[in-house]
Parts: structure tokens; C-alpha cells; sequence
């Protein structure tokens, strides 16, 4: 039977079982008669150790090639795991110049290192673990929603719209070798997605709890450590809410639920991540996992940062947006741990915000949720169910003839809604530590790099 190198590590000791199991060389060590080679397939962060005798080696047999090796799996005399596999046969499937390879033998590659290879760097630890934690997370993100009675919609990936009205977006258009229609395919101007959140508030409005997890495309001219061009989203819409609060409850579920799914599926992946790339930071995560998430207003968040206005090279300001420096000085001032920041200035937010009563200063029910490291984890708000102070509001924008069908929603069975946005890649960084956005996603798009 052909075993993966999760299944065949598993396996009861001593079963003898015959088994095909195939993967990379990660090690190779030969003795005078005995052959050590360790064969991982991705499945787990552990690799099989195959003893062979030594006239199966070849020299073709090296560090990185691929192998299939048949033979039996035998209690391993080694305390580091049960379970070996005796071979009987080897197979070299594709040989591996080491000398050119860019992955060498036992040496800890720097992650920055890594990234020139976006082909080749799956094959090492560190990434091998990252992406098995992106693909367990996602799992549990879909089985949250739907444990919560959430229905999942594939919102669309090209769109006509500008949802956070920023103006960062890709524009679509056929590549100019197709033959008919050359321009305006669309007959609009069409756009790589942004933001999943307008469709989304479409369903909200049939099936009540909905959600999406897919690519938003952002054409933000930024090099920093926690921007990309194509990033995933996970973005839930709930009607009948009574108030912010009720979406915030769902946010920090949200992110706890996950991080727990993926601490107790994938403890060895985690804890690489917690030693080797960012030492300490299991119990930064511990403190966030075992606090409530600390909620003030955008307007206490700008009185604190007043206070310490000589740590800023942008001097904090009602009005303006909160920077990046901001974001951290406030999450170190709550004690590191989680802060929802709602209430933000009406005039800094996109047009589909729930306006707060009372003002001025005009408010809108926004909620940003800052973390440790990574400072801006979600956006949400109430959405602005009402009729005429949407299309007040829209008027002023000069939107009003492009979101007739927004308005809509507001005339047919309108209800109080919310919802949120979690930058996938942030959270990530956020559970596992990693400094860099690049290095959790398999192929990251930023400004003057889409290698691959
Ligand atoms: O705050 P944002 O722009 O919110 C929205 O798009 C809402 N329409 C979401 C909603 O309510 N349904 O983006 C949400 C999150 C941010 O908090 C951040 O974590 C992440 O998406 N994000 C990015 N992640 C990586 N690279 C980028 N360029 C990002 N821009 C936003
Ligand atoms: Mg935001």
C-alpha cells in the first residue's frame, strides 16, 4: 500500500506491514553496511527515516532528489519516533544536483533568502510549515461559519465597483490577442475585486449570516511588511444585529476558535514557527488567546496618542487616519493584547458606514481590530441600512447612479447589518510571528515582483 509520510509515521510500531511511500530526500547518512535517508512528502513536518543496507545506495540518491522506497515498517530502536521503514527497495524518480540547488543540506536558510525561490522554497521546514498552517487555518475559518450557521458565497473576483472608494484597484481588460471584443469587453470599466463586501451585503439580505474567503487584489505602491497586491480575505456579513458590539463578538470568536484549531491540528508546525522564526512568540499568543479584547474609541485612541506625540514621526490628530506607528504604540499601551478601536471620524471612512447619532464631530459605527506585531488585523462596521442617509450620502459622493442597486437594498426588507474583513496573511503573521507578509502566502504579489 502506498503510505504518506504522516500515515506511515503513524502506523503501530511493529506491524510490518509492506509499504510504498514516496517523497524528497532531506538527509542522507551512510554508515560502513547500514543506509540512514530521510524522506519527507510534505504531509508532516517529520520526515520517515528509511534504513537501507548500503549496496540500495546510488549515486543518484541524494539530498533533494525524489524517491520511491518500498520495504517494511519496523519499530524504530531511536527514541526520536516509533516507527522506521525497512527498505528492500529504492527508486530514485528524479536525481537533484545539489551543487545548484538552491536549498543546501542542514543549513537554516534565512526566510529573506528563501524568497528568491518561490518555486523551490516549499521544500524546506520553515515553509513547509507555514503553508500547512495557511491550509489548516482556512479549513477551520469554513468550519467556524458553518458551525455558526454562516452560508458561504463565492462573491465575484472581477467587479465594477470600488467598494472602499480608495481607488486602488487592477483593471481588467481582454489581453489585446483575443479577437472580438477588443475594448470594453464588459462594456464597463471592470476591476479586480477589493473588497468582497458589497456582494456580500446583497446575500446578507437573503440567507441573514454570510461569508467569503477569497483573493482581493489591492493596488497599494507599497514595500512594507504587511501590504501585498493579492492578499486573501476573510469577510463575513450579519443581519439583524443590534449594534457593534455583536459584530465584534463574532470577530474575536473568529479569530480564537481558528487559532485554537490550529494549536492543537498542527502543534509541531507551530512550534517550529515559535522557535526558530520568531523565538517568544508563544507566549504573545497565549496572551491573546487568554484575554478578553480590550475595545476604546477612535477618540480615546487619539487623547492616548496625543499624550505620547514626541514618539511619532506623524503627529496623531482627530480626523486623520491612525498610522501604522499608532497602531502599535496603542496595542503596546493596552497591554499587548488585542484592541477593537471603533467610532472612527465619518469623513475618513468609505460611504457605506453606518452614521453614528449626534455630532458633531461626525462619527461613523466602524471597528478596526489591532494586534500584536502586525497593528490592523480587521475592518467592520454597521452598515448604513437607512434609506435616505445612504443615498444622502451617496449623492454627495456623485455615487448615486452607480449604486441604485446598493440603494435598492435599502427599499426592499432593508435591515440593520455588519460586517468585518480579516486580512488573512495578517493573521497569520499575526498567530505565528512572522515579520514579513511575503513569507505567508506560497506566492506573494507585491510592487515590482510577480515572480512565477
Ligand atoms: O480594512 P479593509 O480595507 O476593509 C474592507 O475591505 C472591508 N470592506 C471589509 C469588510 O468589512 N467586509 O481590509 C480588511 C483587512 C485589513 O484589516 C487588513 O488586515 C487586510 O484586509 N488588508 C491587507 N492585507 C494585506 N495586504 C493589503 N494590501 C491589505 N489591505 C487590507
Ligand atoms: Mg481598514
Amino acid at each position: 500500500a502506498r503510505l504518506s509520510v504522516r500515515d506511515a509515521l503513524g502506523a503501530p510500531g511493529a506491524s510490518g506491514e509492506r509499504v510504498k511511500v514516496q517523497g524528497w530526500v532531506r538527509s542522507i547518512r551512510s554508515q560502513k553496511d547500514v543506509l540512514f535517508l530521510h524522506v519527507n512528502d510534505g504531509s508532516s513536518l517529520e520526515s520517515l527515516q528509511v534504513v537501507a543496507e548500503s549496496s540500495l545506495h546510488s549515486r543518484e540518491l541524494a539530498f533533494g532528489s525524489s524517491v520511491e522506497v518500498q520495504g517494511q515498517l519496523v519499530k524504530s530502536p531511536s527514541k526520536r519516533q516509533n516507527v522506521e521503514l525497512k527498505a528492500e527497495k529504492i527508486e530514485v524518480i528524479g536525481n537533484c544536483d545539489a551543487k545548484a540547488f538552491p536549498i543546501k543540506y542542514k543549513e537554516r536558510h534565512p526566510l529573506e533568502y528563501l524568497r528568491q525561490y518561490p518555486h523551490l522554497r516549499c521544500r524546506t521546514n520553515a515553509l513547509g510549515s507555514i503553508l500547512r498552517i495557511r491550509s489548516e487555518a482556512t479549513a477551520a475559518t469554513h468550519s467556524f461559519f458553518k458551525e455558526n450557521g454562516f452560508v458561504h458565497i463565492h462573491t465575484p473576483i472581477i467587479t465594477s465597483n470600488d467598494c472602499e472608494g480608495a481607488g486602488e484597484l487592477f483593471q481588467v481588460e481582454p489581453s489585446s490577442k483575443i479577437k472580438v471584443p477588443k475594448e470594453n469587453f464588459f462594456s464597463v470599466p471592470a476591476f479586480l475585486t477589493v473588497s468582497g463586501q458589497l456582494h456580500l451585503e446583497v446575500m446578507s439580505g437573503a440567507f441573514t449570516r454570510v461569508f467569503t474567503f477569497g483573493p482581493t487584489f489591492r493596488a497599494e505602491n507599497s514595500q512594507s511588511r504587511r501590504h501585498l497586491a493579492e492578499f486573501y480575505m476573510v469577510e463575513a456579513e450579519i443581519s439583524f444585529v443590534e449594534n457593534l458590539q455583536d459584530v465584534m463578538q463574532v470577530m474575536e470568536e473568529l479569530f480564537k476558535a481558528v487559532t485554537m484549531t490550529v494549536l492543537s491540528n498542527c502543534p509541531e508546525d507551530v512550534e517550529l514557527c515559535h522557535k526558530y522564526i520568531a523565538p517568544g512568540h508563544k507566549d504573545i499568543l497565549e496572551h491573546m488567546l487568554k484575554n478578553k479584547f480590550l475595545i476604546i474609541s477612535y477618540t480615546e485612541a487619539v487623547e492616548i496618542l496625543e499624550q505620547a506625540s514626541q514618539n511619532f514621526t506623524f503627529t496623531p490628530k482627530w480626523g486623520t487616519d491612525l498610522q501604522t506607528e499608532h497602531e502599535k504604540y496603542l496595542v503596546k499601551h493596552c497591554g499587548s493584547v488585542p484592541v477593537f478601536v471603533t467610532d472612527y471620524p465619518l469623513a475618513i471612512k468609505p460611504f457605506y458606514m453606518r452614521h453614528n447619532e449626534g455630532g458633531p464631530p461626525h462619527t461613523v459605527a466602524a471597528v478596526d481590530l489591532l494586534v500584536p506585531g502586525v497593528g490592523e488585523l480587521f475592518g467592520g462596521s454597521l452598515r448604513e441600512e437607512r434609506y435616505h442617509v445612504l443615498e444622502q450620502r451617496l449623492d454627495r459622493l456623485g455615487l448615486k447612479d452607480d449604486y441604485q442597486w446598493f440603494l435598492d437594498l435599502r427599499q426592499f426588507g432593508s435591515v440593520p447589518h455588519g460586517g468585518f474583513g480579516m486580512g488573512f496573511e495578517r493573521y497569520l503573521q499575526c498567530i505565528l510571528g512572522v515579520d514579513n507578509i511575503k513569507d505567508v502566502i506560497p506566492f506573494p504579489r507585491f510592487t515590482h515582483s510577480c515572480l512565477l
